[in-house]
């Protein structure tokens, strides 16, 4: 099972998204993330972000911010989406409905009927950072559960 987080920048949310994700699934599970823009390719994530991260014990200081690909649509099984305009533009790349399958908007797959979607922390503070790994780690497990059922 490949699983793909997808956010704007891949420098906030899906770097979160994957790290989580990492510490919840097996390993034979392949977990990466990208992002719709190729603004901050290369960059690793934000420091708010990776030091969010490390207060959980999870280290994401290693990732590299990338837009996502065609062949990603080929290579993942499954596609998360941290909102609804990144949900619109990964649908806009793909190219049939076997790809379209592929996506979803994170919190709706997660079964989140309170939130739709996960708020931006790039412009907030801590406190919005933590807010949104609480978000992700609550959406990871609930997905975890139903890929391993
Ligand atoms: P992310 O956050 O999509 O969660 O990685 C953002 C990162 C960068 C920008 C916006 C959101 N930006 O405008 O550069």
């Amino acid at each position: 099972m490949k699983i793909l987080m997808v956010c704007l920048g891949n420098i906030c949310r899906s770097p979160l998204a994957e790290g989580i994700m990492k510490t919840k699934v097996p390993e034979k599970f392949f977990v990466d993330s990208a992002g719709t823009i190729s603004m901050h390719e290369g960059k690793h994530p934000d420091k708010r972000a990776i030091k969010t991260a490390a207060h959980h014990n999870i280290d994401i200081s290693n990732q590299k911010s990338r837009p996502i690909t065609k062949a990603d649509f080929d290579a993942f099984d499954k596609i998360y989406c941290m909102d609804i305009d990144v949900y619109e533009d990964v649908i806009s790349k793909t190219r049939n409905e076997e790809h379209r399958q592929k996506v979803s908007l994170f919190l709706e797959a997660a079964g989140d009927h309170k939130n739709a979607e996960v708020p931006d922390p790039y412009w907030g503070d801590m406190n919005d950072f933590e807010e949104v790994f609480q978000l992700l780690d609550r959406g990871c497990e609930a997905i975890k559960k139903q890929i391993l059922a």
